[in-house]
């Protein structure tokens, strides 16, 4: 393997702090992987599953203290305090490295260390970047191995250049004849970044956004700065590319917070005949302004960590297909088949099942199966409606991007922005209920603009500047057309109003025409809607009445939000780009005449 100076300093560096017993560097290889993953099950930490039924594909379950994003824990260490805005955990670099120095010294005794080199993004693409993950966990360097590009082939295009460093600890040491045990971790964790430096250092969790680096903390955190210092756009995004029954594709990015819908609708089988809907991306978009002025998108990522309850052949088929093998399962239920099974899976629950702390289950039990966020982590290439172009390294044109959050009222199903400006506007009014991908208080109410509140690495006022930005640096004509769009509203019984899933083609037929210029709208104070019959409803048997209320802002209500958003823009000081005021006032005009 060729490795820099600068890399194999940088992880000699890392072995003195860390001290493991010995240093392994990830080739990629499938002999290396697989030796991985017997080692895993020696220990406890793997189960193979039912080679006849999920061949290549393996059971975890975590700590039941280890099973989601740790928000409270997790740091932007600019130097300067105001650099990470009022919406991230700051510290001083230096007193965190102090911190950390003191973690990191000795975390790894008695285990080893691995080497991941990885790209996020096709290998050589313009777009793409590449990072080094060091980790003693190889459950990380299994998943890793699935949801980014990794090994020597890495290296090679690597060579001298940048790399972000990634080190990352489980915080476990086996020293004084510690017992290991199936998932260490430790009670103290720290997911941190340090932004000017462009580097990542976590510790004491070993799941999903916490310990996969190249996810949450580079290709977000660490990726947004880059993107604001170079002119282009990191962003919580699916891509999914749709074709009418004309034959006609377009491209479309949407940002929903965690746990809101991007993978479903990154995959969705349409109910409308005769569109197709193909899938490049399904959490995150890199997106750089390509020569003709247009947004063109990449998926940084190579796999799907997707959130397991909810997902099945009825919701979405295409999951279901893309983790038939060489998958890993975590947190989720087993069979007594050796198989895997969550809530909403199939519509009969299995009689007994190993629930995900290893108990017996039945469908009497008062608890799910299954970690509300258990996951699936598996190829992007297994998805049967991957992109024809998800690996083109020119990325594909962007014509619309949706925004989007987990509402009961107030939001209508689909709303079209007045402008770009304004389009900028509804991105930083998202909010939505959260969800058990992050620790805290499931189902409460929070602004999460643009889908970012836990992603963005810098301050979220310079952000929005940023998105106003680049708003400039082409003509109006080409820039994407903004929408925002709410399946979750619910009617009086609680239940969902909108079908959802492979229905959500009917909103995504009604962007597509209105940017091709046959789609009729609207215009309502908070922006356009579907005119009566604009939307293909056809077949579906909601009332007139129900689907009225799906488009509805009462003037109260509207005027409500203004009043709300002012008083959460003040957060944001004086670097709240004049142009959001000027919208609110807009908007309050409006509502008011
Ligand atoms: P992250 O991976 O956390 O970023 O999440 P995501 O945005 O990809 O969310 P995902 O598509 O996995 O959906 C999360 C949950 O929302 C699942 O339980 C889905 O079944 C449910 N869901 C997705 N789309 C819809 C929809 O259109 N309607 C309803 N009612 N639920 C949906
Ligand atoms: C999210 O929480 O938005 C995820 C899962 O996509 S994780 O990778 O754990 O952050
Ligand atoms: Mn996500």
């Amino acid at each position: 393997m060729k490795i820099s100076k600068k890399l194999q300093e940088w992880v000699d560096d890392c072995e003195k702090l860390c001290k493991p017993d010995k240093v392994v560097w990830c080739d990629g290889s499938k002999k290396q992987l697989d030796e991985l993953a017997n080692e895993l099950i020696k220990k406890g930490t793997f189960q193979k599953l039912n080679e006849s039924k999920r061949p290549n594909s393996y059971y975890a379950k975590s700590d039941p203290n280890d099973v989601a994003r740790v928000e409270d824990r997790t740091y932007i260490c600019s130097k300067n305090k105001e650099d990470a805005g009022p919406t991230n955990n700051w510290m001083d670099p230096a007193e965190m490295k102090k911190i950390l120095h003191g973690l990191f010294d000795g975390c790894m005794k008695g285990r080893t260390m691995y080497v991941i080199p990885y790209s996020m993004g096709p290998l050589g693409s313009n777009i793409a970047h590449i990072g080094v993950e060091i980790s003693d966990s190889p459950y990380v360097v299994l998943n890793m191995a699935i949801m980014t590009r990794v090994g020597e082939k890495v290296l090679d295009v690597l060579g001298d250049g940048e790399f972000v460093p990634c080190l990352h600890s489980v915080g476990f040491p086996l020293t004084d004849g510690k017992q290991d045990v199936t998932w260490p971790c430790n009670e103290t964790k720290y997911i941190v970044h340090f932004p000017e430096e462009k580097s990542i250092w976590s510790y004491g969790s070993g799941y999903g956004g916490n310990a996969l680096l190249g996810k949450k903390c580079f290709a977000l955190r660490i990726a947004s700065v880059m993107a604001k210092e170079q002119g282009w756009l990191a962003e919580h995004m699916l891509i999914v590319g749709i074709t009418s029954p004309q034959g006609v594709k377009k491209y479309v990015a949407a940002a929903f917070p965690s746990a809101c819908g991007k993978t479903n609708l990154a995959m969705l089988t349409p109910t409308l005949p005769g569109w197709k809907v193909e899938t490049v991306g399904d959490d995150i978009a890199w997106m750089k302004f390509g020569e003709d002025g247009r947004l063109y998108a990449i998926n940084p990522e190579y796999g799907f960590f997707g959130v397991a309850p909810g997902t099945s052949d009825k919701t979405n088929p295409n999951a279901m297909a893309s983790m038939k093998e060489n998958a890993i399962f975590t947190n989720v239920a087993l069979t007594d088949d050796g198989d895997v099974w969550w809530e909403g899976m199939t519509d009969e629950k299995p009689a007994h099942l190993t629930d995900w702390h290893g108990k017996d289950w039945t469908p009497a039990s008062d608890k799910p199966s299954s970690h509300p966020n258990s996951r699936f982590t598996a190829p992007a290439s297994q998805c049967p409606v991957i992109d024809p172009d998800w690996e083109n390294p020119k990325g594909v044109p962007i014509s619309a991007i949706l925004f989007g959050g987990r509402r009961a009222t107030t939001v209508p199903l689909v709303t079209e922005s007045l402008s770009w400006q304004h389009g900028v506007y509804l991105g930083s009014a998202v909010s939505s209920e959260m969800t058990a991908a992050a620790a805290g208080t499931v189902g409460q109410l929070r602004h999460d603009p643009f889908a970012m509140l836990p992603f963005c690495g810098y301050h979220m006022g310079d952000y929005f500047g940023h998105w106003m930005e680049v708003g400039k640096k082409t003509d109006a004509s080409k820039l994407p057309k903004i929408f925002y769009v709410n399946w979750f509203r619910k009617d009086e019984n609680g239940k969902f109003i909108w079908p959802g899933y492979g229905d959500n083609i009917r909103v995504l037929k009604w962007v597509f025409e209105r940017l091709d210029g046959s789609g009729k709208a609207d215009d309502k104070p908070f922006g356009k809607v579907p005119s009566k019959g604009a939307l293909d409803v056809s077949g579906l048997g909601i009332p007139e009445e129900k689907l009225s209320g799906l488009f509805d802002i009462s003037k109260e209500e509207g005027l409500a939000e203004v009043k709300e958003m002012r008083e959460y823009y003040k957060k944001f000081g004086d670097k709240l780009p004049k142009e959001l005021v000027t919208e609110l006032d807009e908007l309050e005009k409006r509502y008011s005449s």
